[in-house]
């Protein structure tokens, strides 16, 4: 039987900021991590090592990977699409990693220059080094209940994807709807067919809330036994190669939701609340949690 604890990633420091027009210091990203820590989150993706030329906010990702407060217990996965991005998280002590790839050819030529194959063939080697270096590896698959360029996304590639990243060694595979455009039974046909392949504790769902379904696309999820849901406080991010995408599934959201079902997440929600608040007003704009915003009301 499921339990009833779901572990939040928290993802608002990586994929929320990487699409923020506004750049943000390095000392606000740290002080955004450190808020983070003090939440009772478990799992918080800090940065990115990708090209500093295709995500320039993320260009100062080992300064901040260095100076944010580690609590221990607590993990701080950073983004890695290569073993360029391996060496230089590995220099600054990086030991948990998450590589990248897509279900739709078309989105990952636009996203990492490589067809879906070539990008899982750059991961082999990342893979066998973080194997013999004791790094945890995440992976995810990006567009699977659909792709700004190719549109329908048929299942059967999410669950070869998928499978494959299981099969090199991922421990986890996020499952995301990039560009949120999924419904409820189309996420839950979507992870009950992967979940035929990897094992459901392996899995993640990782939602986009374009079209405002995340919510109901994570209890349809929820309903289907998966207990690791990505998030980014404040709802922060978007796609940079879908017009009109918003950001990821508020984590205030996702938390006050969860606590409502009598799940438990280890989370104080009135600190990531104010974390939340705290982070739009240094973006200058308004949060995109409506319980932020409810209880941030004057
Ligand atoms: P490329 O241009 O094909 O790479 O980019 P290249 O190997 O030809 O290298 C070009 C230049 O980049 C070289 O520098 C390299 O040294 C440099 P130059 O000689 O021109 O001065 N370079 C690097 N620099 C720093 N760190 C590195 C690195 N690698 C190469 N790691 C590459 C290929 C993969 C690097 C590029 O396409 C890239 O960085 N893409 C990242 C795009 C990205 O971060 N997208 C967002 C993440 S995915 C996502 O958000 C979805 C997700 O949230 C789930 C969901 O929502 O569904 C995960
Ligand atoms: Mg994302």
């Amino acid at each position: 039987m499921s339990t009833n604890h779901v572990r939040i990633v928290e993802v608002g420091a990586r994929d929320g900021l990487q699409n923020e027009k506004t750049l943000l210091p390095a000392d606000v990203k740290i002080a955004l991590i450190d808020r983070l820590s003090s939440t009772g989150l478990k799992t918080i993706e800090a940065t990115s090592f990708v090209s500093p030329k295709w995500v320039p906010q993320l260009a100062d990702a080992a300064e901040v990977f260095q100076h944010i407060r580690k609590l221990p217990g607590v993990s701080y996965p950073v983004l890695v699409p290569n073993e360029q991005g391996y060496e230089r998280a590995r220099a600054v002590g990086v030991t948990e990693i998450a590589v990248f790839t897509a279900a739709s050819e078309a989105f990952n030529r636009k996203n990492i220059n490589a067809s879906i194959d070539e990008s899982i063939e750059r991961f082999i080697p990342v893979m066998k080094r973080a194997k013999e270096d004791g790094v945890k590896v995440r992976g995810y698959v990006s567009t699977v209940l659909g792709c700004p360029y190719q549109g329908e996304v048929p299942v059967s590639d999410v669950v070869r994807v998928a499978r494959r990243l299981h099969e090199v060694g991922c421990y986890e595979i996020s499952l995301g709807d990039t560009i949120g455009v999924g419904t409820p039974a189309k996420a839950r046909a979507m992870l009950k067919a992967v979940a035929q392949e990897v094992p459901m504790p392996a899995l993640a769902v990782h939602f986009h809330d374009t079209y405002g379904q995340a919510l109901a696309n994570i209890l349809a999820c929820l309903e289907e036994g998966v207990r690791v849901v990505d998030s980014a406080v404040s709802g922060t991010g978007g796609c940079p190669y879908a017009k009109g995408a918003t950001g990821n599934v508020a984590s205030e959201d996702v938390v006050y939701m969860l606590h409502g079902l009598g799940m438990e997440t280890g989370i104080d929600l009135d600190i990531l609340v104010a974390t939340g608040a705290w982070l739009a007003g240094q973006l200058h704009k308004e949060t995109a949690s409506r319980v932020t915003r409810a209880l941030t009301a004057a």
